[in-house]
């Protein structure tokens, strides 16, 4: 086969390179992420897995700058969305790009949504800061969005208040206002923890849809292997604030070469490489050629905590 007839690698939409994120305390600074390289490209999704405290979220909101600073410090490093450097950006410009070309999707959407506004017009303020859209036409597109997130009666539920919404079709509104102006790149931290397990599956199922459809770059931090292994093209392990492993979702599932990322896996037995050699997986295999857990072994899996790691876990 000559070269050409390889598919060229996509570029990276967004990548971060060599970053680093301190927190500054009182007492003491914790190094939350030492030196994290890692890329996203259009239309694949990378997950971010490890246990609690080693950096995952940190490194997602460094994305959009969105640590509390202080006490956060970027101490070094990049973070490139479309090769511009986010952690150089004034924050006139961060405002631009936040919500339009880079989002974010929550675990608890009632941390973001504002209570005392509708939820249809929190969606069509998205647009009003992004562009040049009339209420009129920013009513429209977020009716529309309600829509495609499978909001059923979009025009009612467009006036109702977050209180008045299951935390499912929350979930729903926050994945609607992420993508109403068309991001480039989602990022979802934790999304469906929250929520019961059947809703969790069909949040995650439309994420998928969604990414599929606006072929997006999408950042997905769980802890629940099953996920990963279910909407995943790529795996990112991590482990005090650092990466340990990266590779292909199959790559890493079935032959992982950190002794972290095997400890990861034995700690969820259906995931250890001899769960390839049950005759009933055979047939189980997702669009990525991952071995598809049965479903009722893909729930509620979660990562072991860090002895002595943050374990408190809001919303939860
Ligand atoms: N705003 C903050 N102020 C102080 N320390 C923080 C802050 N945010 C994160 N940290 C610290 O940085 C480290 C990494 O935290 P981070 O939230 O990124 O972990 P995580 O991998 O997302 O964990 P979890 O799975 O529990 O969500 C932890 O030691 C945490 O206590
Ligand atoms: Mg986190």
């Amino acid at each position: 086969m000559t070269d050409s007839a390889q598919t060229p690698p996509a570029e990276p939409v967004l990548e971060f390179r060599d970053l680093r994120v301190d927190f500054a305390l009182a007492t003491s600074t914790v190094h939350a992420v030492r030196g994290v390289n890692l890329s996203v490209a259009a239309g694949e999704t990378l997950a971010v897995v490890g246990e609690s405290g080693s950096g995952k979220s940190a490194t997602a909101l460094s994305a959009m700058r969105l640590n509390p600073e202080p006490p956060c410090v970027y101490a070094g490093g990049q973070v490139l969305l479309d090769g511009r450097d986010v952690l150089a950006l004034r924050e006139k410009e961060l405002r631009k790009i936040r919500g339009a070309r880079i989002s974010m999707v929550f675990q608890d959407p009632m941390t973001s949504l504002d209570p005392l506004q509708r939820v249809g017009d929190q969606v069509a303020e998205v647009l009003r800061l992004h562009g040049d859209h009339t209420r009129a036409e920013a009513r429209r597109a977020a009716l529309t969005a309600l829509d495609e997130v499978g909001i059923p009666d979009p025009e009612r539920r467009y006036r109702q208040y977050p209180h008045e919404l299951s935390g499912g079709l929350r979930q729903r509104v926050m994945i609607a206002s992420a993508l109403v102006a068309r991001p480039r790149v989602l990022i979802a931290d934790e999304p469906t923890t929250a929520l019961d397990v059947t809703v969790q599956r069909q949040i995650l199922e439309l994420l998928v849809r969604l990414q599929r459809r606006h072929g997006m770059a999408v950042l997905l931090i769980t802890h629940d292997l099953g996920v990963v292994a279910e909407t995943a093209d790529r795996v990112v392990v991590m482990r005090h604030g650092e990466v340990v492993e990266t590779g292909d979702v199959e790559q890493v599932f079935t032959r992982p070469a950190a002794p972290y990322t095997r400890e990861l896996l034995a700690a969820t037995p259906d995931w250890s490489p001899s769960h390839d050699h049950d005759p009933a997986a055979g047939d189980r295999r997702t669009a990525q050629g991952v071995p598809r857990p049965p479903a009722e072994r893909r729930r509620g899996r979660r990562l072991p905590h860090r002895p002595g790691g943050r374990d408190v876990r809001p919303g939860r």
